[in-house]
């Protein structure tokens, strides 16, 4: 049996612009993310500096404008300084957010270096555990002052003799959470937060700072937290942060590609209490969305390492099979629903840790399951996010009523006339016929419609079969007198894309 959905799109009817941004991602001091990941200096592939050529390679064609860094729970007990300056001389230290031990071979300088060679930008963290305002605006004058004051000239010392001009900051990381080193209420985090932001900014007038939502939105303070903090900070800050993980450990795969609804309500009801925050301040100023982590994260919550005190142990090295790849899609199309508010996202993490790219410490590289949707929607989901009129049979699951068996979104390229349609065919058994009435598009022409499916929805790729899931172009679509009618196969990730005359 087939079943039947419709949208109808209209390009003059827009959601947003998107912005490049939500196609970040995240790199953080935790397992083999930087240590065996990025930073490899043993590895056949290294180049002078220790980075992994093949490793960039992968990362590079994601297309990934932004990377948070250095953490996470990391960052709340790190000492910036530690981590500059000549390398002989940096201290192993206790790190506590995971229990390991920090060499420091890699810090804010490594990775300015490593950001430019991967061809992103760096959206830098700041300690506000252990630290608090003067370590922050010491770190933007080291970072981004031109010269002439000791923390500038320091940089230059160091080797740098040109800012890093990194412009997007995140004051602290889950401050809301008991495990965070020095979580703080709410009211403490939006006093340091506002004044923490105001001298940052004192320091260099050009960054933008982004203030910690909840750690998910199944904290007990969730909603309160959000609004305490944005009365007490609102005209100092221009983000706020969501986190949000999902995995199928209950083993039940119609609410899990369901999951993506609860991104929805929960990208709403943050959106809800900024305008609340707005309307109170009676401000002209609106506060955006930085989903700063998001991802399928199977071993939440298992470990931090089994054995205290390892340089830079396994961890959280999820196995990403072809449910969790449908599952980011259906995510990365949630984001691309709400580019109006959405401005940053990170897919939390890149390498290793819970993360798309795999590497072997000194051996193989190979690409996850949910690689390709992040590859598909960053290269080619930029544009304009369109408005589209959705019909598709609904099913209830365990926590979701009425959930679409299509979840979609299309997205127009004005500049290289291109419209793409990103769709999931949520259903576990039946193929679906997707119309999609493009009438407001002149000679629209197919240029390939890409599947991703699997007659196996637990098949991953691994180190040994690493091709076992692949997109494939050749899907089945046609276009026909403004109509576009694509076959989504079950349990398909689809990416259809159009050439349509430009102007
Ligand atoms: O991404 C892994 C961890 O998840 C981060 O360190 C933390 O911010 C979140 O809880």
């Amino acid at each position: 049996m087939t079943i039947r959905s419709t949208m109808l799109i209209d390009r003059n009817f827009t959601v947003s612009a998107v912005d490049p941004r939500i196609y970040g991602s995240f790199i953080e001091h935790l397992g083999r993310a930087v240590y065996g990941g990025i930073y490899d200096p043993g590895h056949p592939e290294a180049d002078a500096a220790g980075f992994r050529r093949d490793v960039l390679k992968a990362i590079r064609a994601l297309n990934v404008p932004i990377i948070r860094y250095p953490g996470g729970n990391f960052v709340s007990g790190y000492n910036w300084e530690d981590g500059v300056g000549p390398k002989a001389e940096r201290k192993r230290l206790l790190e506590l957010a995971w229990w390991t031990t920090e060499t420091n071979e890699v810090g804010t300088n490594e990775f300015a270096d490593w950001a430019r060679l991967a061809g992103t930008e760096v959206m830098m963290a700041v300690n506000l555990g252990t630290r608090g305002m003067d370590a922050a605006r010491n770190l933007v004058e080291y970072c981004n002052h031109p010269s002439g004051s000791y923390w500038s000239d320091l940089r230059i010392a160091h080797g740098y003799q040109e800012p890093h001009k990194f412009k997007t900051w995140c004051l602290g990381n889950e401050m809301d959470g008991p495990w965070q080193i020095g979580a703080k209420t709410a009211v403490e985090y939006g006093r340091l937060a506002n004044e923490t932001a105001k001298v940052m900014r004192w320091v260099d007038p050009s960054i933008e700072l982004v203030a910690c939502g909840s750690s998910s939105r199944g904290m007990p303070t969730f909603a309160d937290w959000e609004a305490t903090v944005l009365d007490l900070s609102y005209d100092q800050v221009d983000y706020l942060s969501l986190h949000a993980y999902y995995n199928n450990n209950a083993g039940d795969t119609a609410n899990f590609l369901a999951s993506s609804l609860d991104l929805d309500r929960f990208i709403d009801s943050v959106t809800a209490v900024c305008d609340f925050a707005q309307a109170k301040k009676r401000s002209n100023k609106k506060i955006m969305l930085s989903l700063d982590e998001w991802n399928v994260w199977k071993t939440v919550g298992t470990s931090r390492a089994n054995e205290r005190w390892q340089i830079a142990p396994p961890e959280f090295e999820d196995n990403y099979n072809h449910e969790d790849a449908l599952a980011v899609g259906c995510y990365l199309i949630t984001i691309l629903k709400h580019a109006d508010r959405v401005k940053m996202a990170c897919l939390a993490q890149l390498i290793n840790t819970i993360a798309p790219v795999m590497t072997d410490t000194g051996g193989a590289l190979w690409l996850q399951t949910t690689y390709y949707p992040f590859l598909h929607a960053s290269n080619f989901g930029r544009g304009t996010v369109l408005l589209s009129n959705v019909n598709a049979p609904k099913y209830d699951s365990k926590d979701f009523t009425d959930v679409p068996y299509l979840e979609s979104v299309a997205v127009f390229n004005e500049e290289e006339g291109q419209l793409t349609i990103f769709a999931v065919n949520r259903h576990l058994e039946e193929s679906m016929t997707l119309n999609i009435d493009v009438r407001s598009f002149s000679g629209l022409q197919l240029i390939e419609h890409i599947v991703m499916e699997s007659d196996d929805l637990k098949a991953a790729n691994t180190k040994e079969d690493p091709n076992r899931v692949l997109p494939r172009t050749g899907g089945q679509t046609k276009v026909d007198q403004g109509v576009v009618t694509s076959q989504l196969s079950r349990a398909s990730w689809n990416v259809i894309r159009l050439q349509a005359v430009k102007g």
